[in-house]
């Protein structure tokens, strides 16, 4: 498995994946990506060009991914629209990348026999309450919420099809929340963080009792990694850390992280169909492939995450105005 095609790879987790893939393989890696307003070449900058290529070019296009998976020993398959709440305001680009993309790749995977890593999400399963002692498990039913939660379980599904049906060689994980380095400032933790930078108060959608599961993109990438390595044909897993956190605690820790009050944000317009609580259970991949995380500690994480930040403006910049346009229109 010396040549890996990473679509996607100019998005936050795609780009963790492939610096990850540099620093501990010796892997080759093309990055195949539209880069949408989510991608950024600058995720990449400073990589080896004799490890990293970079193609740019739509998963949705037969022709090229024909050509590419023809000189690839496997896919490792990242690139979708990610963010919930533009899911809400514009679902067609979700169904034409996270649909139409997958099935593209997967007709180029059963025409060329190549080995095909799906990313997914553990948002396939819907929602827990808060008091619920169970977690998502492999045999969780699906049961999405949201445009792009939907469109990401009908991906999973195009994937299972496609190895029951075509003997595609597949696998799926489904990865709780990430943060880290290159995150987009859409999201709530980087939105946050910069807010903080620019001197705007954060902003908390409803009450913030909401849960998310946090994991460092860094050990998503090694969790990946060992699947890729060790997964068996046609299985699921599922990726965590063990990471619950409540989205109130989370702002609050980000506040006085850096030497702001804890109470110094907003409660804002809440997300419609809110799901309220994600929680991963990755006994499955810990005991048959033994994975384990590196990053124990979310707070040191997260200081990390906030230099990281920082030290980065001339990365998030371009991106901050418009997103702040785009939540004001909607109260958030
Ligand atoms: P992102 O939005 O940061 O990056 C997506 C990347 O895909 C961008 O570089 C974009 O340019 C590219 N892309 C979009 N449409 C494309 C197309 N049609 N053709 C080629 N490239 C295209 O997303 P992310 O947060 O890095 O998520 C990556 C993957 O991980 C997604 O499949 C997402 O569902 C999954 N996931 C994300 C999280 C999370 O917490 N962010 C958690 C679990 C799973
Ligand atoms: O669980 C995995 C999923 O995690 C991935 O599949 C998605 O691609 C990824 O975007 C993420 O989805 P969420 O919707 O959980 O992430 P987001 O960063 O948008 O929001 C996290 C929580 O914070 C959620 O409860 C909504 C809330 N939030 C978000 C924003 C942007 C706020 O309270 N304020 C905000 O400004």
């Amino acid at each position: 498995m010396s040549r890996l095609l990473v679509t996607g790879g100019a998005g936050f987790i795609g780009s963790n994946f492939v610096h990850h893939v540099v620093e501990n393989t010796d892997h080759h890696v093309t990055v195949l990506d539209a880069l949408t307003y989510a991608g950024n070449r600058a995720s990449l900058a400073g990589l080896p060009e004799n490890r990293v290529a970079f193609v740019h070019g739509d998963i949705t296009d037969a022709p090229l991914a024909d050509e590419l998976f023809a000189n690839t020993d496997a896919v490792v398959h990242y690139a979708a629209e990610s963010h919930n709440d533009n899911s809400l305001h514009d679902p067609r680009p979700f169904l034409d990348t996270n649909i139409i993309g997958t099935y593209t790749l997967l007709e180029a995977a059963r025409q060329h026999d190549t080995r095909l890593h799906h990313i997914s999400t553990d948002e396939v399963y819907g929602d827990l309450e808060l008091d619920d002692p169970e977690r998502f498990t492999e045999t969780t039913p699906y049961n999405p919420s949201s445009p792009y939660s939907s469109t990401k379980a009908g991906s999973d599904l195009l994937v299972r099809a496609w190895v029951r049906s075509f003997g595609v060689r597949a696998t799926i994980s489904n990865c709780s929340n990430n943060y880290g380095p290159y995150q987009h400032v859409e999201k709530f933790i980087p939105r946050q963080i910069t807010n903080v930078i620019r001197g705007i108060r954060p902003k908390l959608y409803g009450a913030g009792e909401n849960v998310r599961d946090w994991i460092h993109a860094d050990d998503h990438s090694s969790a990946v990694l060992t699947i890729l390595d060790k997964g068996v044909n046609g299985e699921t897993y599922l990726i965590g850390a063990d990471g619950e956190k409540n989205n109130k605690d989370v702002v609050e820790l980000i506040l006085t992280t850096m030497g702001e009050p804890a109470d110094a944000y907003d409660h804002v317009t809440d997300r419609a169909g809110h799901d309220l609580r994600y929680a991963i259970d990755s006994t499955k991949l810990r005991t048959e492939l033994g994975w384990t995380p590196a990053y124990g500690d979310f707070a040191s994480g997260l200081a990390a995450t906030i230099d990281w930040y920082r030290a980065n403006e001339d990365w998030w910049a371009p991106s901050k105005d418009a997103t702040e346009a785009f939540y004001a229109g909607k109260g958030q």
